[in-house]
């Protein structure tokens, strides 16, 4: 057999995808786990959207549907950035995909040639380096630091810049730390990308899920540089239904429109009815999303006092649902920490590709309960009694 590309074989497997999994057969087998593994809403979609998609259903709206969307859900999706981003786009400046992941994949497809320079701020969601790199680019690391709160220093980025720089990719609530930034800095990254004309990448998938301080879309600052994504997964738990959407210039959102035209063709056409009950029916979508807001920060609580109480170190997370642990008490580094918990029946994702290196992600996506039960697990790994 002949061989397979160079460009696949320079991808790595998703991490988390494959921790999830093996934590999820392993429980198939009987172990008894607890999985803080998951990077999605442990709440089942909302009621008024699967009834959305049932009448879908029963009216026969299933076929195709054009590479950027339906046009009912763009314009949907213009309201939606105009009136929770201050977005200022027209429907032909939006986009519905695959996910998230699909708009951030046609993206560095559309925008990236190769040794095109792209920052990302780590640690990142393990996805923006491979996808940079599938698309030709080369992703260029700057660190953020536990002790500022895992905040990017905008002279930093500034620093990093070079006449290559393409893209600067900004994830505020961030997926693995939790860190939401503040409006300066925000505002700072989208001056640097206007001012050395580079895209400003800005995944806000997270934006319902703060618990201190506020959403800020710094697309709002840099409306000719900036491309929005988002999606529907996190914030109405329908992660399954693969839907996510961007904002952007007409050229790049036509440009990434057209990647999905030679690939997905469109998304799920069901799914993207769904969707539009969920952005238009703002009352039941708003309740849905306080709900679960609340129960992630109870969640929250629970889980950063019981690692205070065990002496454990971990940078409190403003956002998101996600905290990294240093794992420096468990072992000298974090994938045999996570070995270490695993054995003591909790699957945690180790930050190796993540580049948070002395950590692992913990997900507390998950039943109080469940939370509980790791903390007095976490306890017996360290040989301490229970929290
Ligand atoms: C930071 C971040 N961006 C984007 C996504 C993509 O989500 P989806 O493709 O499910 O919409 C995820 C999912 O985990 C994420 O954590």
């Amino acid at each position: 057999m002949r061989g397979l590309s160079q460009r696949v074989k320079a991808l790595k497997p998703s991490a988390t995808v494959a921790v999830n999994a093996r934590a999820l057969e392993l429980r198939r087998k009987g172990v008894d786990l607890v999985a803080l593994t998951a990077g999605e809403p442990d709440f089942d979609t909302p009621e008024h959207v699967k009834e959305a998609a049932r009448r879908a259903l029963a009216q026969g709206k299933t076929k195709y549907a054009p590479p950027a969307g339906i046009p009912e859900l763009r314009e949907a999706l213009a309201e939606k950035f105009r009136r929770e981003n201050g977005l200022a786009v027209s429907p032909d400046q939006t986009l519905v995909t695959v996910g998230g992941k699909q708009a951030l994949f046609n993206l560095f497809q559309a925008i990236l040639d190769p040794g095109d320079e792209v920052i990302v701020l780590a640690p990142y969601w393990v996805s923006y380096p491979e996808m940079v790199r599938f698309a030709g680019g080369v992703p260029v690391e700057v660190r953020t630091l536990p002790e500022e709160g895992f905040v990017p220093d905008p002279e930093a980025v500034r620093r990093a810049i070079t006449p290559r720089t393409k893209a600067l990719v900004v994830n505020s609530p961030n997926n693995p730390t939790g860190a939401v930034y503040s409006r300066e800095v925000l505002a700072a990254l989208a001056e640097l990308a206007v001012a050395h004309d580079l895209y400003l990448v800005s995944d806000e998938i997270y934006e319902h899920l703060i618990y201190e301080g506020e959403h800020f879309s710094p697309g709002q600052l840099a409306p000719e540089h900036a491309i929005t994504v988002n999606g529907a997964a996190k914030a109405f738990a329908m992660t399954g239904w693969r839907i996510g959407y961007a904002c952007g210039p007409k050229a790049v959102i036509k440009a990434m429109a057209d990647v999905s035209s030679q690939s997905t063709t469109s998304p799920d056409t069901i799914a993207q009815w769904a969707t539009l009950e969920a952005l238009t029916n703002q009352e039941a979508s708003r309740a849905f999303v306080e709900m679960a807001r609340e129960a992630y920060r109870r969640r929250r609580d629970l889980l950063l006092e019981g690692l205070a109480r065990l002496g454990l170190k971990a940078v409190r997370p403003s956002g998101a649902f996600y905290v990294l642990l240093d794992t420096a008490p468990f072992a000298p580094d974090e994938v045999k920490a996570a070995e270490r918990l695993l054995e003591a029946g909790v699957a945690v994702v180790p930050g190796t590709d993540f580049a948070a290196f002395g950590h692992v992600r913990l997900s507390y996506a998950t039943g109080e309960e469940n939370l509980g039960k790791a903390l007095e697990r976490f306890a017996r790994a360290l040989g301490v009694p229970s929290p």
